[in-house]
């Protein structure tokens, strides 16, 4: 089942996001995450309730983004990481976003894979960062 993410899920949101490698939010940057765009942090429950997918939604206004999409390694191809992009695809959508941006880090290759099956290709844009604070 896909649903929207409580409070209650950080803890094994925090632990599927180590588990899977991906860096795990902390709390107040995901509650201000979340407190900007409501309805974009998507969880997926097994038949226990228990939380085996994750995926975060963004939208600046212009531009619908993609983050720290997880799949438990104990559920693989199960279509899980497919109904949850598709679930946030929508809402993004619904919120006015004409295309949806993803970073992929250069060493994940598989993941490349997924999101180009998905429709994600590679731009050439160069992503360029600077530290302020
Ligand atoms: C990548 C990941 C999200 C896929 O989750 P999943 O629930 O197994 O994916 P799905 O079952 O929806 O698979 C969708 C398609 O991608 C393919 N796919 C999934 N994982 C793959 C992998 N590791 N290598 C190659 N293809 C893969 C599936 O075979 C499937 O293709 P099909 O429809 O032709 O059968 C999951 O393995 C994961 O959490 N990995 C670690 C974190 C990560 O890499 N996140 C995303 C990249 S930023």
């Amino acid at each position: 089942m896909i649903r929207e993410f409580g409070w209650d899920d950080y803890p094994a949101v925090r632990d599927l996001w180590h588990v899977t490698a991906r860096s795990a939010l902390p709390e107040d940057e995901l509650r201000a995450t979340v407190d900007h765009g409501p309805g974009l942090l998507l969880v997926a429950e097994d038949r226990n309730a228990a939380v085996i997918g994750v995926v975060l939604g963004t939208f600046d206004g212009r531009r619908g983004w993609i983050h720290r999409l997880a799949v438990h390694p104990g559920h693989p191809g199960n279509g899980l990481a497919t109904a949850l992009v598709s679930e946030l695809e929508r809402r993004l959508i619904e919120r006015g976003a004409p295309r949806i941006n993803l970073l992929v880090m250069p060493d994940n290759a598989a993941g490349l894979t997924f999101w180009q099956r998905l429709g994600y290709l590679p731009c050439p844009d160069v992503l360029c960062s600077k530290p302020v604070c």
